[in-house]
């Protein structure tokens, strides 16, 4: 089915100037960027973001490196996008990426790791809310 699943492109790899490289990634994909902006998040939208895990021992270090830099935040919009995004990301720690994953090739810590992406559809629906009014995502 056509699906929508938020993307955060993380602080490390904004620094590392590979944002466009990763768009080519999404778009050779058949993935559509349907919205975007970046963005320098706050520690209360970090940690809003990620409330989910609130309670796990890598949340201050996650919230810490996710308000280092500006991200790039984007709706991609596709045949399948949750899937299709998590496979083109590869595994969360990139020890454990497949090659040529986005996490593989640009992804130096299992924190450092150069992307996000929605989880389920469900999560998709609230992630996509949490950045971009309905107004602001333009399907095509
Ligand atoms: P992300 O998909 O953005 O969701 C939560 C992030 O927490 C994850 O990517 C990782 O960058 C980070 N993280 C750090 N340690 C862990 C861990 N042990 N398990 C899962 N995620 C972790």
């Amino acid at each position: 089915a056509l699906e929508r699943t938020l993307s955060i492109i993380k602080p490390d790899a904004v620094a590392k100037n590979v944002v466009g490289e990763i768009y080519t990634r999404f778009e050779k994909a058949g993935l559509k960027v349907v919205a975007a902006k970046m963005k320098h998040l706050s520690k209360q939208e970090a940690e809003g973001f990620y409330a989910v895990h609130r309670e796990r021992p890598f949340f201050a270090a996650l919230v810490e490196f996710m308000i280092s830099g500006p991200v790039m935040v984007q709706v991609l919009q596709g045949e399948g996008a949750v899937l299709k995004n998590r496979e083109l990301m590869g595994a969360t720690n990139p020890k454990d990426a497949a090659p040529g994953t986005i996490r593989a090739d640009f992804a130096d810590s299992i924190d450092a790791n150069a992307v996000h992406g929605s989880d389920s559809l469900e999560n998709a629906a609230i992630e996509i809310a949490y950045f971009f009014p309905a107004t602001d995502v333009y399907p095509r």
